[in-house]
């Protein structure tokens, strides 16, 4: 399969040029998206044979369930059923924006997108792209994270390249995406709120609106193999990069005497270092990500996709545990490294 590239402004987008995908989304096809979060897989959430093709294409489990995304609130209603009084008030407060919400499904959302659950998951983008993309559609775009399952997400068109080039029929290329991590989902199919994936809609905001809103307990352990998680994509080795990462979490300088330390007892090993306290270290690639939480968040994936194509065999990732979107990239990045933290202070 060829793919087309189309390169859109997000600033000034012209319709037309978004015409073509929207009828490859009507015909059946697969188009990639920017979103606010990251890249996104798109196909016709109506269409059970566009679902199945969107889990051929990413190689992904068919037991993990797709967001369905929309662009208007009645969509929303319209493509669920049951909804709380609680979940109305988070949908108004934070859509369109990086936030999904399970809610039951209506009958008309095929099975396979939902992998046989009784529930969908919803979101209504931020990024004028998607909406634009998804009022021409005229149909819901079920869209997972745009890479190759267990491979960091996409932030950047290229990224997408790498990963879907002649699988899919178009990517649009609508620019680096701003938050850089998945969408916060949450679960309002029970009494309260729960939160399954954090993201750029934290915690705290979450709770200024529902003060009851709690975190599962999966968002910072590994699932065992006999456990089953409410959000089944998190039993998966998720955000790997061919590296095996190692988060070194503390202080300054516990975080950079522990790498020093972990460098030299690693030598003849090509060692990536990802740095948010600009550290300097000798016989170690270096990429620099911001200190800040949300500046961590928006770097992490494309960072960890470097260190594969610069050939690290090692990444030792220095983290600082914050509050607000933190909670997002120690969840990402503890999954990337599969649970190999080391706590220096
Ligand atoms: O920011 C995002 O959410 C991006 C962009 C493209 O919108 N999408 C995304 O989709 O991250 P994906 O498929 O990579 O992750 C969706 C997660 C999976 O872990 C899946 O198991 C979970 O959502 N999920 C989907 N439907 C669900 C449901 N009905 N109940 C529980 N979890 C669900
Ligand atoms: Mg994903």
């Amino acid at each position: 399969m060829i793919t087309k590239l189309i390169r859109i402004n997000p600033e000034n987008i012209n319709p037309e040029d978004l015409k073509e995908a929207a009828e490859i989304i009507k015909s059946g096809g697969l188009a990639a998206m920017p979103t606010e979060t990251v890249y996104g897989l798109g196909g016709n959430a109506l269409d059970a044979e566009a679902a199945g093709k969107i889990y051929a294409a990413k190689g992904r489990p068919s037991d993990n369930p797709l967001i369905i995304h929309v662009c208007s609130y009645e969509q929303i209603f319209e493509y669920t059923r049951d909804v709380p009084e609680y979940a109305k008030k988070l949908i108004k407060a934070f859509m369109p924006g990086p936030f999904t919400i399970i809610l039951k499904k209506a009958d008309i959302i095929p099975d396979t997108v939902t992998a046989g659950l009784d529930s969908v998951a919803v979101r209504f983008p931020s990024h004028p792209v998607a909406q634009e993309l998804i009022r021409l559609s005229g149909v819901p775009i079920a869209a997972p994270s745009a890479n190759l399952s267990g491979k960091p997400s996409p932030t950047t068109a290229e990224h997408v390249i790498d990963d879907m080039m002649d699988k899919i029929d178009c990517i649009i290329d609508g620019g680096s995406c701003e938050v850089g991590v998945e969408s916060t989902i949450v679960d309002a199919t029970g009494e309260s709120p729960e939160i399954l994936r954090p993201g750029g809609v934290t915690l705290e905001m979450l709770r200024e609106v529902c003060s009851d809103t709690e975190v599962d307990r999966n968002v910072l352990s590994l699932t065992t193999p006999n456990e089953k998680p409410k959000c089944p994509g998190t039993k998966y080795k998720h955000y790997a990069p061919d590296a095996e990462v190692t988060v070194v979490e503390g202080s300054r300088d516990s975080v950079r005497t522990k790498i020093k330390e972990l460098i030299a007892a690693n030598r003849g090993k090509i060692i990536g270092v990802l740095t948010m306290y600009e550290s300097a270290y000798d016989d170690a690639v270096i990429i620099s990500t911001s200190s800040t939480n949300k500046g961590y968040a928006r770097d992490l994936f494309g960072a960890l996709r470097e260190f594969d194509k610069l050939g690290c065999e090692l990444v030792f990732a220095e983290f600082c545990e914050n509050d607000g979107v933190g909670l997002a990239v120690k969840n990402r990045l503890y999954k990337s490294a599969g649970g190999r933290v080391l706590h220096t202070d």
